[in-house]
């Protein structure tokens, strides 16, 4: 039986997935890296813990699947969006990459759009200007940091540069590129007004290929590394939301996804490009060729529960006996409302200072009810990017739900009801990892391309359905919550002032 490798590069630590090429998964298995934050908002992980990761978790999927390296006839990557991986002119780390969530870039954003026309950025770039994004993180290296600047010679995203330590070729995948608001999205290619609007070269960026491209072959040093065959071919891959979609079936017009894991998304596939101006909605390029997907972020979906437990609640606790609490407290949790803007928001808000905050809080309050409150108030952030996405023209009824924040039966029925629409749970369950391998099933000539291979593998078993009653009281909460913002709004910037 032949196999293909699905490697995703997240934020906690790499998995690495074998998929049979019937589409069935061997095994997987997860290394994980440390996140550092130097600065309150400032995010950031070392290149090299990622590729050794990648290198530890190859091999322990191929040993524990009983899997020989000859038997991979290909290999794809998926990873966190945005983040920046700086090399010299050797392919060598500058300094530890900047993260998706550091927020420390809000002033270059100011600048970007100050600098360069709305018009034609817009147009170029087809998304707002927002601190997670790749371009402001190079804009702030060179006025903060001109010593490591000064040696830039290329920029990548976490999975290529993983794919470039594979292979030897250093390339851009056209879903991650379409994330660092120097390409442009219509052109798929990269921004020359844009760049040189800001006098930055597009010399630092390589090539973009396409994600089911074969973009370079495993080497011989790689091989001895990781067990895999030398030669075997390595795909462009995709962004983590773009393989979360491939690996959920979210390759059709009108088809939609939640994924809940540290950020929480709602993305909806679309045949051509959508120019959406509201709330901060991404449009960027899908791993099927030259279709897009639009999609709300929320910054601390999963984040905000694991903080909860380990601030306010107990570590020592299962999330299934914290989830347990939150299930004896009703609907609305006895007048408690949660903001989960730990870290920022980018949907609806497009704002690095807003902050987190219960409203409401009464000393009546038990933890279930605080618990509670976590789990609805983001449930509430979907529900604003629902409400964007339904602006924009998506009429979907249901969401593919990938993540393990859906894991929990309780978030689950919690969010169908306060956005309305079905959560559907699917055959597979491994999100970006998966969508990769399928990538790599494309690139290897084994599946006939990705809306297919992905159709063909990825199956909806059941839904959970809005509940009538909660959803009635969530109804009239999500008015009170989205009154929260606007009126909190000048207090988060003066906080973040004081800091
Ligand atoms: C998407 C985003 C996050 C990361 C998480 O724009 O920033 O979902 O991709 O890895």
């Amino acid at each position: 039986m032949a196999f293909l490798l699905g490697l995703d590069i997240g934020t906690s630590g790499v998995k690495a997935l074998l998929m049979a090429d019937d589409g069935t998964v061997r095994g997987s298995v997860t290394v994980e890296y440390p996140l550092y934050s130097p600065r309150p908002g400032w995010t950031e992980q070392n290149p090299e813990d990622m590729w050794q990761a990648s290198v530890e978790a190859v091999r322990q999927v191929l040993e524990k699947c009983a899997v020989k390296g000859s038997d991979v006839m290909g290999v794809g990557l998926s990873g966190q969006m945005h983040s920046s991986v700086f090399l010299d002119e050797a392919y060598q780390v500058i300094r530890p990459a900047i993260l998706w969530n550091d927020t420390r870039t809000s002033g270059k954003c100011q600048a970007i759009r100050a600098a360069l026309d709305p018009e034609m950025l817009f147009s170029e770039v087809c998304n707002p200007v927002l601190e997670g994004f790749t371009l402001p993180k190079v804009v702030w290296l060179r006025d903060n940091e001109p010593e490591n600047y000064e040696k830039l010679r290329w920029l990548v995203q976490p999975k290529d540069y993983v794919r470039f330590r594979l292979t030897g070729e250093l390339a851009m995948e056209v879903s991650d590129a379409a994330g660092m608001l120097m390409m442009n999205i219509r052109g798929r290619k990269w921004s020359l007004p844009v760049l040189q609007g800001l006098q930055i070269s597009p010399e630092i960026l390589p090539p973009i290929v396409q994600s089911a491209e074969v973009a370079g072959t495993i080497t011989a040093e790689v091989a001895e590394l990781t067990g895999l065959a030398e030669g075997t071919p390595v795909v462009g891959g995709g962004a983590d939301n773009a393989c979360g979609a491939v690996g959920s079936g979210v390759v059709k017009q009108g088809r939609g996804m939640i994924s809940l894991g540290t950020s929480g998304v709602v993305l909806a596939h679309l045949v051509e490009p959508r120019l959406v101006r509201t709330g901060t909605v991404h449009m960027f390029n899908s791993c099927v060729p030259d279709e897009f997907y639009m999609m709300g972020v929320t910054l601390s979906a999963g984040l905000s529960l694991s903080w909860f437990r380990s601030v306010l609640g107990d570590s020592a606790q299962s999330y299934d006996q914290l989830t347990a609490q939150a299930a004896e407290s009703p609907a609305g949790s006895q007048g408690l409302l949660f903001l989960p803007y730990l870290t920022g928001e980018r949907t609806p808000h497009g704002d690095g200072d807003a902050r987190g905050s219960f409203v409401g809080l009464s000393s009546a309050h038990s933890r279930g009810d605080l618990t509670r409150a976590v789990l609805e108030g983001v449930a509430f952030a979907f529900r604003d990017s629902v409400e964007l996405l339904r602006s924009a023209g998506w009429n979907g009824t249901a969401l593919r739900g990938i993540g393990g924040g859906l894991k929990s039966a309780l978030w689950k029925e919690i969010i169908a009801s306060a956005t309305g629409l079905a959560v559907e749970r699917l055959n597979i369950d491994e999100g970006p990892a998966f969508g990769a391998a399928v990538l790599a099933g494309v690139g290897a000539g084994v599946f006939a391309n990705v809306p297919e291979a992905s159709d063909a593998v990825v199956k909806v078993v059941d839904a959970v359905e809005p509940n009538p009653v909660w959803a009635k009281t969530y109804e009239e909460l999500y008015g009170l919550y989205r009154g929260l913002y606007p009126a909190l709004k000048e207090s988060f910037h003066r906080l973040a002032e004081l800091q």
